[in-house]
């Protein structure tokens, strides 16, 4: 198989959603002379964040989303924080609010997620939209898990019976991505840094979902021949080249993903794999929560995903 047709495009699959999003916050805007909006709450100066932050903004803006950031201190109180939620919590022109993990080691992540007004809460993290997507019913679904289903839905024919495997646990990405895949009829295993003999798992599974945040763990001997890998991490190195000012260093994933090409059918890259989609799927939570929060029917766009 040639390389290129092996790499799964996840910009390519970003800019098909958001294409289809577009009618739907230009119809809200018609409907309800006013454009869907988001507002992003991050804590402190971590650089990814930051990162993550300003593409977010930048995407909800050219595809008719009102984008509003609200940037707080790191030394801010937990208290604060939780006015200004509760702030948006009442505003009835905030469809979506998100606050950018991770949080300063002083502030609970829990009583945060907590506080956000479940019919706004677009990351999908609150307990309500959390358990509902266990229980098949889900409402808003976590960001990243959802776009990585997206492309494996485009590029599995039939996915009913595949042996899924996933590296990490996290609340963000593993265990929401195990309740799709089971919801799919995967047979899901997570794997994760307790876990003995991790090859063992990994070598039997059909789909591999890597988010274990350790640059360029993952190489060929954990990849079963003709494996599906989609890799979560994103890690910024420092570049090979010679420093100079304005090098802002490379991107890797958790895949060493030349070694494991030869291997695997199809790989996401890192960057252009889940990053863009995780960025097409909040634009999808935020309008269905405006309409939701107009309390108009939303077109499922994601029928046959979900
Ligand atoms: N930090 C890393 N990924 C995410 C995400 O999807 N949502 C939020 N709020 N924070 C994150």
């Amino acid at each position: 198989m040639a390389i290129v047709s092996k790499i799964i495009d996840g910009k390519m699959y970003a800019g098909k959603l958001l294409e289809e999003i577009y009618p739907l916050s230009k119809g809200f805007f018609d409907n309800f002379n006013r454009k869907p909006s988001l507002t992003v709450i991050i804590v402190g100066d971590n650089p990814a964040s930051k990162i993550y932050v300003k593409n977010k903004i930048l995407i909800a803006n050219k595809y008719g989303i009102d984008s509003k950031e609200i940037i707080l201190a790191s030394d801010v109180s937990e208290d604060k924080l939780i006015k200004h939620i509760s702030t948006l919590n009442r505003d009835e022109n905030v469809d979506g609010i998100l606050v950018q993990l991770p949080l300063p080691k002083h502030i609970s992540e829990k009583k945060i997620i907590n506080i956000i007004n479940p019919s706004k809460d677009v990351d999908g993290f609150h307990p309500t939209n959390f358990g509902k997507l266990f229980m098949g019913d889900s409402k808003f679904i976590p960001c990243t898990p959802l776009g990585c289903l997206y492309m494996l839905k485009h590029e599995i024919e039939d996915i009913k019976g595949k042996n899924a495997v996933i590296i990490g646990r996290s609340n963000i990405v593993g265990k929401p991505m195990a309740s799709l895949l089971l919801s799919s009829d995967c047979s899901v295993t997570i794997t994760h840094s307790r876990t003995k003999n991790i090859q063992e798992h990994t070598r039997k599974a059909d789909i591999l979902i890597v988010a274990v945040g350790i640059p360029e763990m993952i190489d060929e001997t954990f990849i079963k021949p003709g494996a599906i890998v989609i890799d979560v991490g994103i890690n910024r190195l420092k570049s090979k080249t010679k420093h100079n000012a304005s090098d802002k260093g490379i991107l890797v994933g958790d895949v060493k993903f030349e070694n494991v090409l030869n291997t695997a059918k199809k790989i996401t890259p890192v960057p252009g794999g889940v990053g863009p989609m995780t960025i097409a799927c909040l634009m999808h939570n935020t309008v269905k929560a405006a309409y939701i929060n107009k309390k108009h029917d939303f077109i499922n766009i994601l029928e046959g995903i979900l």
